[in-house]
């Protein structure tokens, strides 16, 4: 038993390899985006032992096909405006079959000496688009919550040189972290994860448009230093996850210089749109933290997963995850890194492949094309709301989220209309809760969307809102 092709099976697989990616990509359209799913097939996929006798390539294939694709959301598809998810780019799949064919392990360079220098061009590459420089490091991530988990453990550290000794267990007063309201759940989740509490972390109120207030953020970093606490890093987020709202950044960084606490900016949304000029502007301020998450992900559409972390001063990411072990060589090539001293695994794939590929095949302009692209139609999705008499918009569109309410129905009924533009195909939107209302959130992340696609779910949504008149 071999667990090789042969040279006649490697051919038939590439060949309908290629054949089942060409096909998928052209159904894309016309595929539902939530299946309708056939419960038998999903059974067998969970229950079928796995035969002793291989059933070979041509077979795995096939059941590949007529199994797994269609039960599987067409993420792809034109009208997934739900979340912050995107399409895969069309390099995407050639260059994870190589990445899976050479197997490089991304945790010293000896085992992946051409994958750590990739990896370095794309985070210094993220970095710069912050106007960081070779000072400032970082690494591909998961995705944007494994990024902040990252920084906040590299953020505990640097407040406290003798964390990795003692942790949390040397019986010191709280130390506390704040965020705001409209934060994601990653950073209560980060908290609880390390140990520190969710109730250590001050979810600090929103303005009108959903930013961080940052007077009531310095009246509690004041007040917890009055009451004996150890506040020691602030999570802004530069694009909220449900509007998109900027955090005053500038602000919130005096606030960080004046306590000496740790700036981590949530950018795994909204970071991205520093590639738009019309956005940039707004990022500015970014510059100023020690630390930002960005997803690939998302906005440069990698294929699941590449988020990734950057700092500022990317010697601190060593002082928070540098170990020695008798049994793994120290790195002394000026041209490499070992990733394995940057966060917290050891064993690594190389997830750098697939951004640097994307962007060495299609060039920065593309991703910036696409990035304005969704920013035009997210602003004509909320021009129709707002020309519409059933929909109101529920917040200000600041990057691409779009909030709306339907005017004719109760608040609990915007539930159905999701699941009826769901289940009759038309689009995939998601559910928002801001103030305590509850509406639809669209959020244009998707390279593939059109004017007509926008259209075509405003016309629904509008058609649903008169019926219910
Ligand atoms: C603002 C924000 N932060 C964090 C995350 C989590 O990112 P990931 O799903 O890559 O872990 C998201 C995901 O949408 C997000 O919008």
């Amino acid at each position: 038993m071999s667990l090789t092709l042969t040279d006649p099976e490697r051919a038939d697989a590439g060949r309908e390899l290629v054949a089942l990616l060409d096909s998928y990509e052209r159904s894309i359209p016309a595929r539902p985006i939530v299946p309708a799913l056939d419960r038998d097939v999903l059974l067998g996929l969970r229950e079928d032992p796995f035969p002793e006798q291989g059933v070979g390539v041509a077979r795995l294939l096939r059941d590949i096909r007529d199994k797994v694709l269609p039960n599987s959301t067409t993420i792809a598809h034109p009208r997934n405006l739900a979340y912050v998810l995107g399409p895969p780019n069309g390099i995407a799949p050639y260059v994870e079959a190589i990445a899976a064919a050479i197997n490089q392990n991304c945790n010293f360079s000896q085992l992946s000496p051409a994958a750590s220098v990739i990896e370095q061009s794309v985070v210094r590459w993220l970095a710069g688009l912050f106007g960081w420089g070779t000072g400032a490091g970082g690494l591909i991530t998961d995705g944007g919550s494994m990024a902040t988990l990252n920084a906040l453990t590299t953020a505990l550290h640097d407040h406290c040189p003798d964390f990795r000794a003692t942790g949390l267990q040397a019986g010191r007063p709280a130390l506390v972290l704040y965020t705001s309201r409209e934060a994601h759940r990653s950073v209560q989740k980060a908290a609880a994860i390390l140990g520190l509490g969710v109730d250590n972390v001050r979810s600090i109120a929103t303005d009108a448009d959903f930013r961080l207030r940052a007077d009531v953020l310095r009246q509690t970093v004041e007040a917890d230093r009055v009451a004996g606490l150890r506040p020691f890093c602030v999570v802004a987020t530069s694009g909220t996850v449900a509007t998109g709202a900027i955090d005053p950044v500038d602000e919130i960084a005096d606030i960080c210089a004046d306590h000496g606490l740790w700036l981590h900016i949530d950018g795994a949304y909204g970071g991205l749109f520093v590639l738009s000029e019309r956005v940039r502007g707004s990022l500015a301020a970014c510059t100023r933290a020690d630390s930002i998450s960005v997803d690939p992900h998302k906005l440069l559409f990698a294929p699941l997963e590449a988020g990734c972390l950057l700092v500022r001063d990317r010697r601190k990411l060593a002082d928070a995850y540098s170990f020695k072990s008798s049994y793994l060589p120290d790195g002394d090539d000026s041209l490499m890194i070992d990733y394995m001293d940057y966060g917290p695994q050891l064993s690594r794939g190389f997830k750098a492949f697939k951004v640097w590929g994307a962007l060495r095949a299609f060039g920065v302009g593309a991703f910036r094309s696409a990035v304005d692209d969704n920013l035009d139609l997210a602003r004509y999705f909320a021009e129709r709301v707002s020309a519409s008499p059933v929909m109101e918009l529920m917040a200000p569109v600041t990057l691409t989220a779009v909030c709306l309410r339907i005017t004719t129905i109760t608040e609990s009924a915007h539930d159905d209309v999701l699941s009826t533009l769901s289940a009759e195909g038309t689009a995939l939107l998601g559910p928002v809760t801001l103030d305590g209302r509850d509406g639809i959130r669209a959020c244009v992340t998707n390279y593939r969307t059109t004017k007509a696609d926008i259209d075509l779910v405003v016309d629904r949504l509008t058609g649903i809102a008169m019926s219910r008149r």
